[in-house]
């Protein structure tokens, strides 16, 4: 049992502690002038845009309380959106609208909500109320992911998302988040989501975590959890390391959403992501990233993404 092993047995079993992750993973790889590119969601979207990476497009950003009235006439061409902090975590002040009826609008529980509410949501996101450090921030809306029906089954009113975890360029461990019924519509772990460890060679899922204790089952949906299998594994993999190429952080968790018709799209990136991932593989990533280092120490291999990303495909899933 995971849970039950001494720091010593974790770190036998390849199990990166927490340690390792700040000491040695975060601080050496991750300078801190980078940080804001990718704690500001809206610095990401930029950084995204500007090296081709695809991502949810920005349909607007409310800065200043005095705005907040034009939002309903403004969103009127857009029924369906998501609006978030751009300093936010963990799922924290993240409202989905999946569509309106009236002059109400619709979440993905099917729930209907007025404009006061969501212009509450919007004034408290700028006060800070869900943001890093509780600083005033700003409230920004991007177009709703509308996920690839393959994950129909395996998801609760909300959109999953593939966490890949990049070493130096390398993709070195994967998982899916799915929602459920207790993480309202949001793919995070600490809102009640479903981890799915994920093969990093195929897309394939490997074993399922739902706060921290292992299941075989969707809590909501019943689905049989083994039988996902990502679509667009190749490109989605790659495009985890273009995110490491672009951000220049050594050490990143990428999020990317799989949408019906755009393919894999980055959600957001994270430079202190969790190692929860670890669970849901049922596998630690010490002697991934000791394969990294062998491989760069011996071989200089190319820099270029796309490479490293096949280099891991093909290498690392056994380890
Ligand atoms: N544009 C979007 N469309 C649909 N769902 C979204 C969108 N943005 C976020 N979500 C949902 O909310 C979750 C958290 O969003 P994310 O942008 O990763 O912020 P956080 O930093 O709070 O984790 C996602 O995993 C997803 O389930
Ligand atoms: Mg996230």
């Amino acid at each position: 049992m995971l849970g039950l092993a001494t720091p010593r047995q974790l770190a036998k079993a390849g199990i990166v502690g927490m340690n390792r992750r700040n000491v040695e993973l975060i601080a050496q790889n991750n300078p801190r002038h980078l940080y804001p590119l990718v704690d500001d969601k809206l610095q990401t979207k930029k950084l995204a845009e500007e090296n081709g990476l695809d991502t949810p497009a920005l349909i607007g950003v409310v800065r200043l309380t005095g705005q907040i009235k034009e939002v309903h006439d403004f969103l009127k061409p857009h029924p369906q959106f998501v609006i978030k902090p751009a300093r936010g975590s963990g799922g924290k002040g993240i409202l989905v609208i999946s569509g309106r009826e009236g002059d109400d609008y619709v979440k993905p529980s099917g729930s209907l909500i007025g404009f006061e509410a969501v212009a509450r949501h919007i004034n408290n996101t700028l006060s800070g109320l869900y943001s890093l450090g509780g600083k005033p921030d700003v409230a920004m809306i991007e177009t709703m992911v509308d996920f690839d029906p393959i994950f129909d089954r395996f998801t609760f009113e909300g959109v999953p998302d593939i966490r890949v975890i990049v070493y130096k360029g390398f993709p070195v461990m994967a998982m899916t988040r799915l929602s459920t019924a207790a993480s309202d519509g949001k793919a995070n772990l600490h809102q009640g989501a479903v981890g799915v460890g994920l093969d990093i060679a195929t897309g394939k899922a490997l074993r399922a975590v739902q706060n921290g204790t292992p299941i075989t089952q969707h809590p909501d949906t019943g689905a049989n959890l083994a039988e996902i299998n990502v679509p667009h594994w190749e490109n989605l993999v790659r495009l985890s390391a273009r995110c490491q190429a672009a951000s220049g952080l050594g050490y990143l968790g990428a999020d990317i959403v799989l949408d019906k018709s755009e393919g894999p799209l980055v959600l957001e990136l994270n430079a202190r992501p969790g190692l929860a991932i670890q669970i849901a593989n049922g596998t630690g990533m010490a002697g991934r990233i000791d394969r990294v280092e062998q491989l760069i120490a011996r071989d200089n291999p190319p820099e270029d993404a796309v490479w490293r990303a096949n280099w891991s495909m093909k290498h690392l899933a056994a380890i």
